[in-house]
């Protein structure tokens, strides 16, 4: 009686072991292997959601983004007209700047320009660079040709760019047209 007591103690003993032992086990394992496939899923399934979301942000702004590409690039290309007009333009101007003024043959050849322009230091200033009167352009910054035929329609009494044409007109008729080439190569030389 002892014996088989003893037995179904050890039996019992033996099954609750093999149970406890068997049961957190698989408990165990049961519940590790949901999670790990929900560990491995989780950043598969975040990405895709992140791209979807980001797709559909692109879809939605797509049109807008468009119209700023398209504004972006008519600005550049608007502001690289510009650039390109501006720069035809400087080239233009400094085309002009350099038109010299070739004296013809049968003009007789005038004074020296250094002498010529002592003359118009008092009012156009040392370096032909001064605005007279807050008004009249510096010499030196026009086209020889220019400085040449401005000095001629001074002395013939038909220039008058600044209503005081006159105070000018004193000045070029002491001036042969000989003296009107040399004084304006000797103002560009300034
Ligand atoms: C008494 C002052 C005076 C003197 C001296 C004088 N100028 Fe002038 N100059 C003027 C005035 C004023 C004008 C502007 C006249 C006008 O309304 O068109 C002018 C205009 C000019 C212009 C044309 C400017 C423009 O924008 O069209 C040239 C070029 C010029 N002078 C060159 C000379 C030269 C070269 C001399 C010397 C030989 C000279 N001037 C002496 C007063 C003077």
């Amino acid at each position: 009686m002892r014996k088989v007591l003893l037995a179904l103690a050890v039996c019992a003993a033996t099954f609750v072991t093999a149970c406890g032992a068997d049961t957190p086990a698989s408990t165990t394992n049961a519940k590790q292997t949901p999670a790990t496939t929900e560990t491995k899923q989780t950043p598969a399934q975040k990405a895709v959601e992140k791209a979807e979301q980001v797709a559909k942000v692109v879809k939605e702004n797509a049109p807008e983004t468009a119209a700023k590409v398209e504004k972006a690039a008519d600005k550049a290309a608007e502001k690289t007209t510009k650039a390109v007009e501006k720069a035809e333009k400087t080239a233009k101007t400094a085309k002009e700047n350099l038109a010299v003024a070739e004296k013809p043959a049968d003009v007789p050849p005038g004074r020296d320009g250094e002498v010529v322009f002592k003359t118009c230091v008092v009012c156009h200033g040392p370096k032909a660079e001064k605005v007279y009167l807050n008004k009249v352009k510096p010499p030196r910054e026009m086209a020889e040709k220019e400085i040449v035929q401005a000095l001629k329609d001074y002395k013939a009494g038909s220039r008058n760019v600044y209503q005081v044409g006159a105070l000018m007109s004193g000045n070029a008729k002491t001036l042969s047209e000989g003296d009107m080439y040399s004084v304006a190569k000797y103002i560009k030389s300034l």
